[in-house]
């Protein structure tokens, strides 16, 4: 059994650990890092996976403009530690973050990330297509997800930082 909880300010140290871990050393070279600046991420929508004790996942949201207009959420890092891969806590982290983010509101979610994984929550990349990076990312690797009907409609142009 796992459970979802909320990032606490503790957890920072051992969530940059599992982000090293799983991701390429340069990583903070990646486009997503750009948009979300020095700006902290959304704690209400940050949660992690503990089992017995040990942090297990993580996902973490930003804000980020839309051709400088109020914000859309900007999803990641994710992260699940190797070995506890392949038991569904990615699949719960995302899944229990857009309900959480839908509960408050939000209309749309941005990610740059594995298409054949995020296509399973709602993500295209038909629906990021009149959107424009700050730089460029992997081919085909910057999606989007409405939350609402019609929660892109109409937006198009820039993403940038808050
Ligand atoms: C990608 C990652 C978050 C998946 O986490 P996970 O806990 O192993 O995934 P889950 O067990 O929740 O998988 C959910 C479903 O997605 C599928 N899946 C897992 N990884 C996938 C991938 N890379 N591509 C396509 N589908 C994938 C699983 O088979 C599973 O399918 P099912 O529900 O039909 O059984 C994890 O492998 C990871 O941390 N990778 C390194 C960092 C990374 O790539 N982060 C995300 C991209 S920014």
């Amino acid at each position: 059994m796992f459970q979802v909880t909320l990032e606490q300010p503790g957890d920072g140290p051992n969530i940059e650990k599992l982000l090293d871990q799983s991701f390429e050393p340069a990583r903070r070279q990646r486009t997503a890092y750009c948009l979300r600046a020095d700006n902290p991420p959304l704690a209400e929508l940050c949660f992690i996976i503990r089992q017995r004790g040990l942090l297990c996942a993580s996902i973490r949201y930003w804000r980020v403009m839309i051709d400088g207009r109020p914000p859309a959420l900007l999803l990641g890092p994710l992260a699940v530690r190797k070995i506890c891969r392949g038991h569904g806590f990615g699949k719960t982290l995302v899944s229990h973050s857009l309900a959480c983010a839908t509960d408050l509101g939000h209309e749309a979610v941005l990610v740059i990330g594995d298409a054949d994984y995020y296509q399973q929550f709602g993500f295209s990349r038909s629906l990021a297509v009149e959107l424009t990076l700050p730089k460029p990312a992997t081919s085909g690797a910057f999606l989007a997800c409405e939350l609402v009907a019609g929660g892109l409609s109409g937006r198009l142009g820039a993403v940038s930082a808050t």
